[in-house]
């Protein structure tokens, strides 16, 4: 052999095994050092900032969601404002909920807003047929949401009817909400009493599509979507609306392929996204006697989010490469088997450490997704599936879910800070998931957030937090964590669960070392 050739090639070799020399070093520095999670958080000003709007709710006509949760009528002994439940407007309020989503859902697609405005007792009933087959009296309408959105501080997200109404109906109620001029619909709002027009943002037009929303195909709805767009528009051409496009369930990621091929990027404001933490459809389970083979189960599918919005995400980049349409996660949460003596269709259910880790993970990823994932609606506000509010006649109380939403509101409008890490995992019956969630956020006024969440039930984790790079000295944290993963605020013991100090962490040498326990949610603030 040519000396030459054989020192090149010698050469090659010793540089390949550098490289993987270096590639193993680095690795090493970010897995676990005596079982110690190490985490970097670093400056990127490239990165997102994390759309308010992640932070988001939603308010189906379902159950004790409306009436006899948000809604109790003004003439209830409980204390209101307009009917509208003033402990869950405060309760929200702090919150900070940046956008409601109403009417559905599923209702969405049988509900025509004009049964819903002008005097009460003119109202037509109707029959809520996806839920419980109730009666509906419509005396919770389009005035009474949109003005308790203005109560709340938040924006509204309308549901239009596709399935089962017209180009016209919807049409006709964006000009009802949203023009100040003279119109025919401008007109019958100030009959009914509002001079102004709420200028609601954003539409969706239908729910579900491929499911109670009308059993569309991907392509019909595709057409269906693109002929409602057309007609649902600015009046006033301020280029004013966002239209979400009805979106896939779960997986489904041709769903997401067909509208993005076929749908014109200028028509679209963002496509959907549903997904439910269920452990199977057939059986779903108690909401607070699970087993750790059902809470695993329920995290398994929280955490697919990860690769549910990395998957359509990727979609999405190939028609609009400079990410102008949203993801907007319209629906998520945990899903389980209804409280006993409940009515099966009315979807009420408790909430427990289970559901606090499900939704801190679940925001973590939002977060981390935040150049495409700019909305999200957590199912449901109160007294619906994963329900941040619960009440019971006068009585309401806080779920942890609440708590964590609360904790993670920091996050709304902040720069994501991104980080690396190598997560430990949690393993049970042979199937491993990461142990530990993670998402970082600076503020305007300079704060860093870091949320963190062990989803292991069993163990704690060790972490230890580099941050050199993003200069932070005085740190605080706090905690949503209990003794038991069952554990859950009940109307006789409303404050078990609550946000609490947390103070099991330590400065060193640049880093923050804390350890934090089995199935909790911590937030580190610093400055
Ligand atoms: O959130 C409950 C229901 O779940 C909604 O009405 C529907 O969109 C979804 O299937």
């Amino acid at each position: 052999m040519n000396i030459n050739l054989f020192i090149n090639i010698a050469m090659k070799i010793i540089k390949v095994k550098s490289v993987f020399l270096i590639l193993i070093l680095t690795t090493l520095s970010t897995y676990s050092q005596n079982n110690t999670t190490v985490i970097s958080v670093n400056n990127d000003e490239t990165s997102p900032i994390i759309s308010k709007h992640i932070y988001g709710h939603f308010a189906e006509h379902l159950g004790k969601g409306i009436y006899g949760g948000f809604f109790v009528g003004d003439t209830s002994k409980i204390a209101n404002t307009n009917g509208v439940r003033n402990d869950i407007i405060e309760a929200l309020k702090k919150l900070k909920i940046p956008n409601l989503r109403w009417p559905g859902g599923c209702f969405a697609d049988t509900y025509h807003w004009k049964d819903g405005i002008g005097p009460k007792e003119n109202r037509p009933t109707i029959v809520n047929k996806w839920w419980g087959g109730v009666t509906e009296d419509n005396s919770f309408g389009t005035h009474d949401f949109l003005n308790m959105c203005e109560l709340l501080g938040t924006e509204p997200y309308l549901s239009g009817n596709v399935g089962s109404g017209t180009v016209q109906e919807l049409a006709d109620w964006v000009q009802y909400t949203n023009f100040g001029g003279k119109s025919p619909m401008s007109d019958l709002r100030k009959e009914n009493g509002r001079t102004e027009p709420w200028k609601v943002k954003y539409w969706g037009i239908g729910n579900e599509a491929w499911g109670c929303g009308g059993n569309m195909t991907a392509d019909y709805y595709a057409n269906e979507y693109r002929k409602y767009a057309t007609f649902i528009s600015d009046w006033e051409n301020s280029g004013g609306l966002v239209r979400i496009a009805s979106g896939a369930n779960s997986a489904d990621y041709n769903w997401t392929e067909t509208l993005m091929k076929n749908i014109p990027s200028k028509m679209l404001g963002g496509i959907a996204l549903h997904h439910y933490s269920v452990i199977d459809w057939s059986k779903k389970g108690d909401a607070v006697t699970f087993t750790e083979d059902q809470y695993f189960a329920t995290m398994s599918e929280a955490l697919k989010m990860e690769e549910l919005v990395t998957k359509h995400a990727a979609i999405m980049d190939k028609y609009d490469p400079k990410k102008k349409i949203d993801l907007v996660v319209d629906e998520w949460g945990g899903w389980y088997e209804v409280e006993k003596g409940t009515t099966p269709g009315f979807l009420y259910q408790q909430n427990t450490m289970r559901d606090a880790v499900l939704a801190g993970a679940t925001l973590n990823i939002f977060n981390n997704h935040s150049d495409r994932v700019r909305m999200a609606n957590l199912a449901q506000c109160v007294n619906v599936l994963q329900a941040v509010i619960l009440t019971d006649k006068a009585k309401m109380i806080l779920t942890p879910t609440y708590y964590v939403m609360q904790m993670y509101s920091v996050h709304q409008g902040a720069k994501l800070l991104p980080i690396k890490f190598e997560s430990p995992l949690y393993t049970f019956n042979n199937k491993s998931l990461p142990a530990v969630s993670v998402s970082a956020s600076k503020d305007k006024s300079g704060q860093v957030h870091v949320s963190i969440v062990n989803v292991d039930v069993n163990k704690e984790n060790s972490i230890e937090i580099n941050i050199s790079e993003i200069g932070v000295k005085e740190i605080s944290a706090t905690i949503v964590t209990s003794k038991n993963v069952q554990d859950h605020n009940t109307f006789d013991n409303p404050s078990k669960i609550q946000i609490k100090e947390f103070k099991n962490f330590k400065i060193k040498e640049g880093n923050i070392i804390l350890t934090i326990p089995p199935f909790s949610v911590v937030m580190l603030e610093g400055k």
